[in-house]
């Protein structure tokens, strides 16, 4: 059974969940700018994970399409952020990236931030976001939270946190 997991990442969060995932279920590891359709055509399992930004998963747009490509349907995607892990960050993920009727498998992982290393469109992007949330009036606690987080470095990331996608898949066998 050939399986692969493709990555996009910006700053390394997502690439370090990529490698853990691909070592503990022997998959190819591969970053989305040098995958192909011819790639996806021959694996049977293939794993997608992007970081979010503004609540959509990076890549998956132009994942889709390589994917499509290759008419690949044994799915499941991966998302990286620094929002709570919770239901509420899953679905408003979920909501952001997919279609209501899609079922596909979906997983949220912890990255990390930090708010001095951007560049200066994401700073920009972060504060119109931070003013966005801000100016709610019914802010929900993990929006308030999440405007607490993005004021300093932060690194929530580790590796026992992709368990539940590696029994998934384990699971299929
Ligand atoms: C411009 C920008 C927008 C972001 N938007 C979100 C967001 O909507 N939700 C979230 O949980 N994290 C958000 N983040 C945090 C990133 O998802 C986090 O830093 C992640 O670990 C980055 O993954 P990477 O290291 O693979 O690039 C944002 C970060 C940046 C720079």
């Amino acid at each position: 059974m050939k399986r692969v997991v493709v990555y996009e990442s910006q700053t390394g969060s997502t690439k370090q969940y990529a490698e853990w995932i691909a070592r503990q279920i022997d998959a190819q590891l591969i970053a989305l700018n040098e995958c192909t359709a011819s790639i996806l055509q021959q694996a049977d399992l293939i794993v997608f994970g992007g970081s979010v930004h503004g609540g959509s998963i990076n890549g998956k747009r132009k994942f889709s399409k390589i994917a499509k490509k290759a008419t690949a349907n044994n799915l499941i995607y991966f998302g990286v952020g620094i929002r709570p892990s919770t239901p509420r960050t899953l679905e408003l993920i979920r909501n952001s990236n997919f279609d209501s009727n899609s079922n596909v498998p979906l997983f949220y992982f912890r990255g990390k931030f930090d708010p001095d290393a951007l560049n200066q469109s994401d700073k920009t992007m972060i504060r119109i976001y931070q003013s966005m949330l801000k100016r709610r009036r019914d802010i929900h606690q993990e929006d308030v939270e999440l405007l607490d987080t993005m004021r300093y470095p932060c690194d929530f990331i580790s590796e026992e946190q992709i368990d539940p996608l590696v029994q998934e898949i384990r699971n299929r066998i």
